[in-house]
């Protein structure tokens, strides 16, 4: 049975002393669940329930998972990815009251999946998914919890498209708000925090510029679109590929070259996968590349790039640097791949996952997402639903009052305006 994370660590004193600061910081950065916070202490909307959730284990994930405690839930929670955990704060968050934390890095796969029993182990009435991994391992293994299933909240792309194939079986059992579809969420977090992030990790993790080189997007989906854009802003030549024609247009329009991964393959100095899809780079495509190349994956899962066939294909492999390993050809060319082809903004050693901001409106989407399931979860039968608009809107005003930015409202006259069928010419 997997013990919480303060009982596997060696100095946890000090381990929760790091976190905490983690914590601190991004707390301090995020009003949106900062004012959650004061409204959960005071109403207390989660007493009596126990939230399960699965999702990246770092410091801002830690805020979602303290204030939805301080809102009266028992929380238990570990990893959705074995590499992004950070340990101190895992501990930490084991330190806050009502919360457990199954969380550490690099535990290998039995040691995950031993992990998210743990946490289904404590009988959950609400799931946080980022993935999806809760709700798959309760439908597949634990099926008599789901009567006491209030619902769930999933924080991915991936999740969502894992959730719908369920809800299309007519397997998912319960109601799940789709958190990433919110524009809340996915204008900002998947764009710009996927965006900044991988490229912030890449070059951390590699010492090397992007002034200059070619670097191939693959997908042009919000995430493909941050990632391009920000590629661009700093000085890249940005090569797109995509398999959706609208969204290769687009990316046409934009002024990016859209190339096949075969033709794109030979001029790429780095390559970025933000497609949700699998085999996305695979054998011919190595055959073809440059020696030093950088591969990465920003998508959810580490099936983007094949890394068995490149295995397969390396007469050498090594550790270039931390986070970066060389696949070495027979010809000698070098394709040096990041973070094991997991997610690169959150498994490299460096790695610190979106930006605090970021993380405050996707994380706030998520608190009013459980809030709601609590308070009128009956409305909602087994499925995916979209988010509620009024909430996505309240976390919006919450973000822009934090920001001391003030907009317009419409007048009557433009309410029934927009609202008329009858006015025309
Ligand atoms: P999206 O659905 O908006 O975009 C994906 C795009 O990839 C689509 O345009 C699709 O046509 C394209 N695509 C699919 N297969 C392809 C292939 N073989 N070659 C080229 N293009 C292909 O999805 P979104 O929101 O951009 O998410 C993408 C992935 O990133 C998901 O796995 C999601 O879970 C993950 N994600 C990762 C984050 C991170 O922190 N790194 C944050 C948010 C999402």
């Amino acid at each position: 049975m997997t013990a919480p994370i303060s009982e596997r660590l060696e100095d946890v004193a000090q381990a929760r002393e790091s976190g905490r600061r983690k914590m601190d910081w991004a707390a301090q950065h995020m009003p949106i669940c900062d004012s959650l916070r004061e409204e959960f202490e005071a109403d207390q909307p989660f007493e009596g329930e126990r939230i399960g959730m699965a999702m990246h284990v770092e410091a801002k994930t830690a805020i979602l998972a303290e204030i939805l405690a301080a809102g009266g839930a028992e929380v238990a929670i570990t990893g959705c990815n074995p590499l992004s955990t950070h340990d101190d704060v895992s501990a930490a968050l084991d330190a806050v009251e009502g919360v457990t934390s199954y969380a550490e890095r690099g535990v290998d796969d039995e040691a995950y999946y031993a992990a998210i029993e743990a946490v289904i182990g404590h009988e959950p009435t609400i799931t946080v998914d980022d993935g999806m991994d809760l709700v798959a391992a309760i439908h597949e293994e634990y099926p008599e919890l789901i009567d006491s299933i209030v619902g769930g909240a999933e924080e991915t792309t991936t999740g969502v498209h894992r959730l719908r194939a369920m809800d299309e079986d007519g397997q998912l059992d319960y109601p799940v708000f789709a958190v990433n579809d919110t524009p809340m969420k996915r204008l900002f977090d998947n764009v710009h925090g996927t965006g900044e992030s991988s490229l912030a990790s890449i070059a951390m993790t590699t010492n090397l510029s992007w002034a200059g080189k070619t670097v191939v997007v693959a997908g042009y989906g919000h995430c493909g679109k941050g990632v391009a854009k920000k590629a661009s802003g700093q000085n890249a030549d940005v090569v797109v590929t995509e398999v959706e024609p609208r969204r290769a247009l687009e990316a046409h329009m934009e002024g990016y070259d859209v190339l096949p991964m075969a033709d794109a393959a030979k001029e790429g100095d780095v390559f970025i996968t933000t497609t949700g899809n699998r085999d996305v780079i695979v054998e011919e495509h190595f055959e073809a590349m440059q020696d030093g190349v950088l591969l990465a994956n920003a998508g959810h899962f580490d099936v983007e790039v094949d890394l068995d066939a490149l295995s397969d294909l390396a007469v050498d492999r090594y550790e270039a640097r931390d986070g970066v390993e060389a696949y070495e050809m027979a010809d000698g060319r070098r394709l040096n791949v990041l973070a094991e082809g997991r997610l690169v903004n959150l498994a490299t050693p460096i790695a610190l996952g979106h930006p605090v901001e970021v993380m405050d409106q996707s994380f706030g989407v998520q608190a009013v997402c459980v809030r709601e399931m609590v308070e009128n979860g009956e409305a909602y039968g087994p499925g995916v639903h979209d988010v509620p608009d009024r909430l996505d809107k309240e976390v919006a005003e919450i973000k822009l009052e934090a920001e001391g930015v003030e907009f317009d409202a419409l007048t009557e006259t433009q309410a029934e305006y927009m609202d008329s069928w009858q006015h025309g010419t």
